[in-house]
């Protein structure tokens, strides 16, 4: 397997080429592009750890070296929030670097399972898709927005508020990732109830989680570390499961049946050739029920904003 890491100099980039070097399976390749001079010397700093992973680190204005032969591509090229800030102020510079990738991607590694984690993820999947598309090599099935920082977060909050172990939570997010359109199905959390005030009260904290942290780093950027934790949980699963192993289910951002929106986060189950079921999320609550409806407004505006932008 070669994975990609493109974006690898910056906060996320590092961490998440920190945690692929330790947990990629024996044998892997592991290629960090970035436009940043400093990547292949990154490369050259993870190489001294004694695993059995070969990486090597990329720099300049083309790609093409760290993509030839890629089989799985994570993406976190571009600008962070700084406080004050949304997700969708970092359009203007963040959906141009995603179409140039999504470019280079559909040339060089066209059969490649992408993960895109460069922000506003509702809009910039949909770049991806429509670039892809007009190249003629889109495939719905390999394309992900990662949405599994929304996932680790809800566990972890959980976990906390339950006395409970985070490894034994599991919590479903569907939707998108970006404030309304995060939707944690807390109704669905085994084993453990809610009253409507922690619900009232857990729902919103997950989906200003981001601008809790952007908020602490008090302009140094948003989060990194715990995103390196969530794309590195993310592509192993695309990993594992393009490796033969069965059952691996995550929740994505993915093209599914259009119920909601052309793009929506929810269960699916992985495969060799990425999605190989849209899984059901479930019956909802009430709260949740009308959450998902007052969504999907942002949502598909969203996405017409990065159809839009191809177009
Ligand atoms: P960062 O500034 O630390 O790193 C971004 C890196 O991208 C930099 O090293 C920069 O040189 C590089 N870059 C810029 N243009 C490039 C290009 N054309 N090709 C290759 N590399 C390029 O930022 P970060 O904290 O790592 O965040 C990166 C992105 O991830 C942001 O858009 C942020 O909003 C997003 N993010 C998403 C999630 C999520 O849950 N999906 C979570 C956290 C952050
Ligand atoms: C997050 O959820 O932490 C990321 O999307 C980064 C951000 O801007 O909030």
């Amino acid at each position: 397997m070669k994975v990609a890491v493109i974006g690898a100099a910056g906060g996320i980039g590092q961490a998440l080429a920190l945690l692929l070097k330790n947990r990629l399976p024996a044998g892997s390749d592991l290629a960090l592009y970035d436009i940043a001079p400093v990547t292949p010397g990154v490369a050259v700093d993870l190489s001294h750890i004694p695993t059995p992973v070969t990486i090597k680190g990329y720099c300049g204005e083309d790609p093409t070296p760290a993509l030839e032969g890629a089989d799985v591509v994570l993406i976190s090229a571009g600008v962070a929030r700084k406080p004050g800030m949304d997700r969708s102020d970092l359009f203007n510079v963040n959906a141009g670097i995603v179409r140039s990738l999504s470019e280079k991607i559909a040339d060089v590694c066209p059969k490649a399972l992408i993960g895109i984690i460069t922000n506003p993820v509702n809009t910039t999947v949909a770049i991806a898709a429509e670039v892809l598309k007009a190249k003629g090599v889109y495939d719905k099935k390999r394309l992900f927005g990662i949405t599994t920082l929304d996932i680790i977060r809800s566990e972890t909050f959980v976990a906390e508020l339950k006395g409970k172990d985070p490894s034994n939570v599991c919590v479903p997010v569907i939707g998108g990732h970006s404030g309304v359109t995060i939707l944690p199905l807390l109704s669905q959390v085994d084993g453990v109830e809610f009253t409507e005030e922690e619900v009232a009260a857990l729902t919103p904290r997950i989906q200003n989680a981001g601008t809790e942290v952007v908020e602490a780093k008090a302009g140094g950027g948003s989060a990194t570390l715990s995103m390196g934790q969530a794309a590195c949980r993310f592509g192993l699963a695309l990993v594992r499961a393009a490796q033969g192993e069965k059952d691996v289910v995550e929740c994505a951002y993915v093209e599914g049946d259009g119920k909601y929106a052309r793009f929506f986060a929810q269960p699916i189950r992985l495969g060799k050739d990425g999605v190989e079921e849209i899984l059901d999320h479930g019956p909802l609550s009430a709260f949740e029920q009308e959450a998902l409806d007052s969504m999907l407004d942002t949502l598909r505006k969203d996405i017409t904003l990065g159809e839009e932008f191809v177009k």
